[in-house]
């Protein structure tokens, strides 16, 4: 069995919708969750969901090797960010080469980099008049969105599209590909 092990900062649709994908597969599972915000609504999801989820907070992240060694440990196959805010750590990208995939609602290397991140995204592609946007799915490596892209996906924008309507057509490209993409990436890798 391939194991994922996904980390999110916020809503977690995405995770939901990874969960959901995987849940009963033969060949893959959601082995945990983890976040890195107490009060994310993606914990309230895990809990119905029957998935393990942490919490972990800046220090056992960046100043003691808690979450380290509990990734190490676990040994998952596949490291996925889905809506997590905070850089991954040098020390964590070097242990799990090629290991850690995130999602960038947008079409990179456009709208990508620090700040740029949840409706900030959207409201920057509105406000330049772009006529398409869509998701980015990438492999992590020390800089901000910048990794090995694996796949993307557009939609169109019409000119009356707000910020919000961009946010939910580029959220049904998420949960139609973001799970498709991961299991291809695990069963093509052995
Ligand atoms: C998604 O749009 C993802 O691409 C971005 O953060 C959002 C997370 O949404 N990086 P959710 O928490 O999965 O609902």
């Amino acid at each position: 069995m391939k194991r994922i092990i996904l980390l999110a900062s916020g809503s977690g649709s995405n995770v939901e919708n990874i969960i959901t994908y995987f849940d009963k597969h033969e060949q893959v599972a959601v082995s945990a969750v983890l976040t890195n915000k107490n009060t994310a609504y993606v914990l309230e999801r895990c809990k119905k969901l029957k998935v393990p989820a942490l919490y972990f907070n800046k220090t056992a992240f960046l100043d003691t090797s808690v979450v380290f060694d509990f990734l190490i440990a676990q040994n998952p196959d596949l490291i996925v960010l889905a809506g997590f805010l905070w850089k991954i750590p040098q020390e964590l990208v070097a242990a799990f080469p090629n290991k850690i995939v995130n999602i960038h609602p947008a079409l990179l290397p456009k709208y990508g980099g620090k700040g740029m991140y949840g409706a900030k995204v959207h409201e920057a592609v509105k406000e330049n008049g772009e006529t398409e946007t869509g998701i980015t799915i990438h492999y992590v490596n020390e800089n901000y969105d910048e990794g090995g892209i694996i796949h993307q996906a557009k939609t169109n924008i019409s000119p009356h599209d707000t910020p919000k309507q961009i946010a939910e057509k580029v959220h049904a490209l998420e949960y139609e590909h973001f799970p498709k993409v991961l299991e291809k990436i695990l069963l093509k890798n052995g």
